[in-house]
C-alpha cells in the first residue's frame, strides 16, 4: 500500500504529442488505488480521445465548461476534491496561463480552484522551453509552490535533441506520491548503504553474494519522500537510482567503506543496509587466470575486509544515529544484540534468510527491530518499500521519543 491508496488525483492533460504518456498514468494512479479525475484541452482532444481517460479513470472527463453533461460545477467540484493534481504534459501555453492567473477553458478554470499541491510536467520542443519566457513562467510557478518536474533530455517527436520529453509515467506517478507524503525528516541528512560489495579475483571474476539491493534503495527512497536529503552509496546492482536521491556507485568494500566514512560527518541518521563482503581475495590479478591442463583445483585465499559498520560505530557522534542491518541464518535476537554493542549501533534490523520471501532478491521482507536498550519491535510480513517506511518510523520514534 502507498501513500496514493484512496487519494484522489486530478489530472490535467494538455495538447502536446506526449499527451499519450498520460494514458499510462491514469492506470499506474489507479492500480496504486487512487482515484483519478481528467481534465482535457481541446488541443488534448487532438492528440488522445475523451472516451479513453473516461474508461481507465471510470469517471466523467472535463473538457469542456458548458457542454459536459455531468453539471455545470463539475470542475469546482473535481478541484475541490483532489488531494493532489498533476499537469502532464503541460504546454508552454498552459505554463503561461498557470503563470497568470488566467482560466479562459475548463482545464486553467478548474486548476485555478485547486487548492491541494500541483504538479507541472513541462513537456515541449527544446528551444521553446528554454526560451526565457517560458523558463520566467516555470520559475513563477515555482516562487508559487506549484512543483515542477523538469522534462527529461532526448530526441524529441520534431527531431531535435534536447530537454522537453515528458519523464516517463511511473516517475510522474512517483513525484505525484512524493508530493503527498507527509515530510516527517525535512531538514535531515540521511546516508544509506545498499546492494552487495563485489570483491574482484581477477578482470573477470568476483567475490559477491545475492544482494539485490531492493531493501537499501527502498530505504533510501522511503526517506527522500519524507523530506531528507539523502545520499545513497550502492554496490553493484540493476536498479534504477531513487529519484531525488544522491546516488554513490562503489564496487568494493573499500571503495564503499571510503564513500561512507568521508560521507558520515555530515549525516543525521545513518543506516548501513548494505550486505558487505566480509572476505575479499588477497590479490587481485592483472590478467585472466588461465585453466592450466596440470591442475585438478586451485586455491582462492581470502582476506578479511574492514567492517564499516564498526568503523562508523566508532566515530558516530552523540547526536548521530547509527542503524545495521542483519541477516542471519539462526539465533536472530541473540546475534543482533551481541552486533548492537560491538558496533556501537543504536538500532539494527535483523531478518532470517533462506526463506523465499524475505531477505536477499525477494520482494518481501519480515524483520525485528533491536534499539540500544534492549527492546525490540516486530514488522510483519510486507514488501520492502512498506518495511522501508517501517524502519524509519522505528528511528524517528527514538529521535523524537512520545512520536
Ligand atoms: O556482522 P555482520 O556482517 O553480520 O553485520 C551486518 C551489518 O554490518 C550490516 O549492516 C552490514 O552492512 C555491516 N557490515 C559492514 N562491513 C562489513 C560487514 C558488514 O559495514 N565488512
Amino acid at each position: 500500500m502507498t501513500v496514493l491508496e484512496g487519494k484522489q488525483v486530478l489530472l490535467g492533460v494538455t495538447g502536446g504529442i506526449a499527451a499519450y504518456k498520460a494514458v499510462e498514468l491514469v492506470r499506474l494512479l489507479k492500480k496504486a488505488g487512487a482515484g483519478v479525475d481528467v481534465a482535457m484541452t481541446g488541443a488534448a482532444l487532438r492528440f488522445v480521445g475523451k472516451t479513453t481517460f473516461e474508461v481507465l479513470s471510470e469517471n466523467p472527463v472535463i473538457t469542456n465548461l458548458w457542454e459536459d453533461s455531468h453539471g455545470s460545477v463539475a470542475h469546482i467540484d473535481v478541484a475541490a476534491r483532489c488531494n493532489a493534481a498533476v499537469i502532464a504534459p503541460a504546454t508552454a501555453n498552459c505554463v503561461a496561463k498557470l503563470a497568470h492567473g488566467l482560466a479562459d477553458d475548463a482545464l486553467t478554470t478548474t486548476f485555478l480552484a485547486v487548492t491541494a499541491p500541483i504538479l507541472i510536467c513541462p513537456a515541449m520542443n527544446t528551444h521553446m522551453y528554454e526560451n526565457i519566457r517560458v523558463q520566467r513562467n516555470l520559475d513563477l510557478l515555482e516562487k508559487d509552490g506549484v512543483h515542477i518536474l523538469d522534462p527529461d533530455f532526448g530526441t524529441l517527436a520534431c527531431k531535435t535533441v534536447g530537454p522537453g520529453r515528458l519523464p516517463d509515467p511511473w516517475l510522474i506517478a512517483d513525484r505525484i506520491e512524493q508530493m503527498l507524503t507527509f515530510k516527517d525528516l525535512a531538514g535531515k541528512n540521511v546516508l544509506v548503504s545498499a546492494g552487495p560489495t563485489l570483491e574482484p579475483i581477477d578482470p573477470v571474476r568476483f567475490v559477491s553474494n545475492h544482494s539485490s539491493g531492493k531493501m537499501g534503495y527502498a530505504v533510501a527512497r522511503a526517506a527522500e519522500m519524507r523530506g531528507a536529503a539523502v545520499t545513497l552509496v550502492t554496490g553493484p546492482v540493476s536498479l534504477s537510482p531513487p529519484v531525488g536521491v544522491d546516488t554513490v556507485f562503489v564496487q568494493t568494500c573499500h571503495d564503499m567503506a571510503e564513500a561512507m566514512l568521508t560521507r558520515m560527518d555530515g549525516a543525521d541518521i545513518i543506516i548501513q543496509v548494505a550486505a558487505v563482503a566480509d572476505f575479499r581475495p588477497d590479490q587481485q590479478e592483472n590478467l585472466k587466470i588461465k585453466k592450466r591442463s596440470d591442475q585438478d583445483g586451485m586455491t582462492l585465499t581470502l582476506v578479511q575486509n574492514p567492517d564499516i559498520l564498526r568503523a562508523m560505530g566508532e566515530r558516530k557522534r552523540p547526536d548521530q544515529f547509527l542503524v545495521g542491518f542483519a541477516a542471519e541464518t539462526h539465533d536472530l535476537a541473540a546475534n543482533a544484540v551481541k552486533k548492537i554493542e560491538k558496533k556501537n549501533l543504536d538500532m539494527i534490523a535483523a531478518n532470517l534468510v533462506g526463506g523465499k520471501d524475505t531477505g536477499f532478491q525477494a520482494d518481501t521482507n519480515e524483520m525485528t527491530i533491536f534499539f540500544k536498550d534492549g527492546s525490540h519491535t516486530g514488522i510483519p510480513l510486507m514488501d520492502k518499500p512498506a518495511v522501508a517506511h517501517k524502519i524509519l518510523d522505528a528511528v524517528l520514534g527514538r529521535l523524537e521519543p512520545g512520536r
